[in-house]
């Protein structure tokens, strides 16, 4: 009998103390672990208290430093990995040629893909078939042939230009990610002139030292 007096107490305590903690959702009650209550925003486009947060690595001792950015060397998850050639001319003409595209060769609807990037990227300048004939080519001026240049380019130095942009082609970084450019770069070598034209050119030349 004593035993069911005090369930009964315990099952009326949690009753009021559940049903008093519900009673107003506008007014919670006390915080008691406002960690756990309130997030703190790290969300990228979240507003930060500036008398809380700093970007600035300096103040990071007395303020919450945040930057928006990821971790230095963390990779997305899925994302290939970071292109680290940096931006100067022992980069694009020498460690660009280093790094290998990382895609095996293209599906066909891959293919196809990479060909509808390169219209919508591209194609404004260097022409469908990368011939420096785009619609706006004449007002950028300086739009170099693609296809004239890249047959002696590793993949490397295409993906380059695409990483940082080049003169009056500005970078292509933030609007295709590192695989779409992998992509467009195998689909640049489907647009080059054929090999055998260069064999065939070739044998005057073999038919010369024969003589
Ligand atoms: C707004 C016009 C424009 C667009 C769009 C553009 N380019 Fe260019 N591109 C240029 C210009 C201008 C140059 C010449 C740069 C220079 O003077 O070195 C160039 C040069 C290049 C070169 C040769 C670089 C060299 O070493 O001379 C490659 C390769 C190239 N572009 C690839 C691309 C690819 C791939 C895309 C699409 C992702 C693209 N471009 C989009 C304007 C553009």
């Amino acid at each position: 009998m004593k035993r069911i007096t005090y369930l009964s107490a315990i099952v009326i305590v949690t009753i009021i103390v559940t049903v008093s903690s519900c009673s107003s959702k506008r007014q919670p009650g006390k915080v008691y672990m406002p960690d756990m209550a309130y997030s703190r925003a790290y969300e990228t486009y979240a507003e930060h208290d500036s008398a809380k947060f700093t970007t600035d690595i300096a103040d990071a001792g007395h303020k919450i430093y945040y930057n928006s950015q990821p971790v230095n060397g963390t990779v997305k998850r899925g994302e290939l990995f970071p292109y680290t050639v940096p931006n100067d001319s022992n980069g694009l003409l020498n460690l660009s040629n280093l790094v290998k595209n990382p895609l095996p060769p293209l599906s066909k609807a891959d293919s196809a893909e990479a060909g509808r990037l390169f219209n919508i990227n591209c194609a404004v300048c260097h022409g469908a078939k990368g011939e420096a004939n785009g619609p706006v080519a004449a007002k950028i001026g300086g739009v170099k042939s693609i296809i004239a240049l890249s047959p002696t380019y590793s993949d490397g130095r295409i993906f380059h230009v695409m990483e940082y942009g080049q003169n009056n082609m500005g970078s292509y970084a933030s609007q295709l990610d590192r695989k779409q450019r992998w992509m467009i770069v195998q689909y640049i070598r489907t647009l080059e002139p054929k090999k055998e034209a260069t064999a065939t050119a070739a044998k005057p030349d073999s038919a010369i030292v024969k003589k």
